[in-house]
């Protein structure tokens, strides 16, 4: 069985840095480390830190009845109100806000204190999108489908600034900017999809088309790899997506000559490594 591994899957620049920086924190403070939400989508993960001592809030009333401890904020980012609220409550907190989302913050801060309404090309029900329409300091409108898209053109807003979440399809982006762009008005259009999600799209996209079936491997409430699944399973209809060796069906994979494989920003090495391993030797 010849195996094509995407040299882009896995951990992207903003997610390793505060998966490293989480580690450090643990072994520094020993015990009352939290995370504002789970670090990552990745139960493995998410279970050795909390061996480690690391417990995560899950929600802001949680985090409003936190007496003492060190709370870390994720790289997906917050509100600016959860800030607020940590410095009121005088809790130690380390940020590690992938910078690339602290740069959308400050866009959509700026252009919304310019009287720009804000719109953001996501997933309303993201913690990253969550994050950034809580640094709007006025209207701001997620937009999804392009029902979404036509809704919001019809409402007729003069004075708009579009960003988009860092994670998404950037076809997709392209597409609803283009229903946006129909009626003639002040529009501001900055593309803040991160190029690590660009090229993990492009590279599976390209390792799909050549083989007979694909893995993509993540968590399943990380969007990115849901992302992935899509974009590949468009591409090449034997998709399959798993979070880790354990959901790989091996009756899926008689007669297959070629495999490629692919994972989320939010996928460990080690998993990778495991199902590649698992698919060269046994089938
Ligand atoms: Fe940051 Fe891009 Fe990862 S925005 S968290 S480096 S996907």
């Amino acid at each position: 069985m010849e195996v094509k591994t995407a040299k882009s899957a896995g951990f992207c620049f903003g997610v390793k840095r505060a998966v490293e920086k989480v580690y450090e924190v643990a072994g520094e403070k020993r015990s009352g480390v939290y995370t504002y939400g789970s670090i990552i989508h990745n139960e493995e993960v998410v279970g050795d830190l909390e061996k480690k001592g690391v417990s995560v809030l899950n929600s802001e009333e949680e985090l409003k009845a936190l007496a003492e401890g060190t709370v870390i904020i994720r790289s997906h980012g917050v509100p600016r109100r959860i800030y607020e609220l940590l410095r009121e409550k005088g809790l130690d907190y380390v940020d590690v806000t992938c910078p690339f989302v602290l740069k959308i913050h400050r866009i959509v801060e700026r252009e919304s204190r310019a009287g720009r309404h804000i719109v953001i090309i996501g997933d309303k029900d993201h913690p990253e999108v969550e994050g950034t329409r809580g640094w709007c300091e006025g209207p701001s409108t997620v937009i999804k489908t392009r029902e979404e898209a036509e809704k919001f053109l019809r409402e007729g807003h003069e004075n708009v600034c579009i960003v988009s979440q860092t994670t998404f399809n950037y076809k997709n982006f392209q597409e609803l900017v283009e229903i946006l762009a129909k009626k003639r008005y002040d529009r501001l259009v900055l593309n803040t999809i991160c190029n690590a999600t660009n090229e993990r799209q492009a590279e599976a996209a390209e390792i799909a088309k050549t083989v007979d079936a694909m893995i993509v491997i993540g968590g399943k409430h990380s969007s990115n790899t849901q992302k992935l699944f899509e974009i590949c399973k468009g591409v090449c209809k034997n998709t399959y997506y798993i979070q880790t060796l354990a959901d790989l069906d091996s009756d899926s994979f008689r007669s297959i000559q070629c495999v490629g494989i692919t994972a989320g920003a939010s996928t460990p090495n080690k998993i990778i490594e495991e199902v590649s391993k698992h698919v060269r030797i046994k089938f």
